[in-house]
């Protein structure tokens, strides 16, 4: 952006952070989101249904990837923005790959199309909203109307499209926060979702946990097939998976900027300490705490470099029952950041995340083929991390499950 839009930007953005309280991170308007997105969810699935189960293999993450993709951005958007502009999800998760270069500003040469690319997203983000614009007779929906209409969406998308005009932001600078609300919304929960997804049906796995976390969604479908979301998300093994998914596969570097001086002890009793002064950067990489032996590797489950479903989950000696807990972790597991940025997107994702893990699972059953590297060549190994510069966000699958998907036939 040009420095007298960063200006504008910066100088509104506790507007973000007030629209973000008001529609993204209140309860009411976290169900309406994903109420939204699971009924385009189902749409795509349904429509996806007859098709796929004729195939005799699909890559797993990347088929869940782009289908999450649709719903998310229908979810937030409106329905014009992916007929207008197809091509968005593979833009999209070819510029996430770039993101961070951006900010290491690597030479250009060294960035293949990257810039083009984001350009181009730019270009079609920018005269989608000019289009949109008009549809809607010069101004879009009131937030405080419906929840949701097809042309902007979601009332958060109404609100900042309306916000953009307040803080004299240009129809550019729009189209580039508007990448940037979409990396946010599928950046981080996709691969996460893929994550829970490839573990769960890993032939290694024990095949209790899914026969666990199948009781478990059971249990949240209503008699009508939709979702009690409100008791999915409370599910101890369910809340547990996505603990540790987040656990082992988020790598974020929380960045502050220091508006006063900080002295810091650099061990429990404060023998040590270190001053960090105002105007520093601090960055907080996430895969410390996330991977640290000492908390994680407490006797009898597995070492903090494992997938372990479980990990969260404590059984009551008398009872049998389950519950979820995170105890003994304080300080160690910041997967959104915090204090006043803390993500305020992180209730939606749980809900988007189970929410789809759930449909795909109640819907289909896939019989694994085998893995596949970042390449797409055969692999003996469960697929690892992609190739991307630490702090990057959820890590992105370097490879893939091959499977073959039929329909569920009990549901
Ligand atoms: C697993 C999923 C997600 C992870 C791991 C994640 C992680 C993060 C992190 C680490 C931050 C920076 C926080 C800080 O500086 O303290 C952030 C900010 C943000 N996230 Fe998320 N996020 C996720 C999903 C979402 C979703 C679904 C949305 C929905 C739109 C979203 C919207 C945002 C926004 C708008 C910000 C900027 C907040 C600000 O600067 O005030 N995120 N996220």
């Amino acid at each position: 952006m040009p420095d007298e839009q960063i200006h504008n930007a910066e100088a509104g953005k506790h507007h973000e952070i007030e629209m973000n309280s008001k529609y993204l991170t209140s309860h009411e308007r976290v169900n309406e989101l994903t109420s939204e997105f699971t009924k385009v969810l189902e749409e795509v699935l349904d429509k996806d249904a007859a098709e796929i189960v004729q195939l005799s293999e699909i890559g797993l993450y990347q088929w869940l990837r782009d289908r999450m993709f649709t719903a998310s951005t229908r979810a937030l958007m409106g329905d014009e923005l992916l007929k207008d502009y197809p091509a968005f999800c593979v833009d999209f998760f070819n510029f996430d790959s770039d993101f961070l270069s951006f900010f290491f500003q690597l030479p250009k040469a060294m960035m293949g199309d990257a810039f083009p690319r984001r350009d181009r997203i730019f270009d079609n983000l920018e005269r989608w909203s000019k289009r949109m614009h008009e549809l809607s007779g010069g101004t879009p929906v009131d937030p405080e109307g419906p929840a949701w209409e097809p042309i902007f969406g979601s009332r958060l998308n109404r609100a900042r499209q309306l916000d953009y005009k307040q803080r004299k932001l240009t129809t550019r600078t729009g189209a580039a926060l508007d990448l940037g609300i979409t990396f946010g919304l599928s950046s981080n929960v996709i691969p996460a979702t893929g994550w829970m997804l490839m573990h769960l049906l890993d032939p290694r796995a024990d095949p209790a946990v899914l026969a666990q976390v199948m009781k478990e969604l059971r249990e949240a479908e209503t008699s009508d097939g939709s979702l009690d979301i409100a008791l999915l998300v409370s599910q101890p093994l369910l809340q547990s998976l996505w603990t540790e998914t987040l656990r082992l596969y988020t790598d974020v570097l929380v960045t502050r900027n220091l508006s006063e001086d900080l002295l810091l002890p650099l061990d429990e009793d404060g023998k040590r300490m270190v001053t960090l002064h105002k105007g520093d950067n601090v960055f907080a990489p996430s895969w410390l705490g996330h991977h640290d032996a000492k908390a994680w590797s407490s006797p009898g489950k597995p070492a903090d470099s494992e997938f372990y479903a479980e990990r969260f989950v404590a059984k009551d000696s008398k009872t049998g029952k389950l519950s979820f807990s995170m105890s003994g972790t304080a300080g160690k597991f910041f997967p959104f950041g915090g204090g006043k940025t803390i993500c305020p997107g992180r209730l939606f994702a749980k809900q988007e995340g189970l929410g789809a893990l759930a449909m795909v699972l109640l819907r289909f059953e896939f019989d694994v083929i085998g893995f596949v590297d970042a390449k797409k060549r055969d692999s003996e190994e469960f697929p690892g991390y992609a190739r991307a510069f630490a702090g990057s966000g959820a890590v992105v699958p370097g490879g893939d499950l091959k499977v073959k998907v039929s329909r569920r036939q009990m549901r």
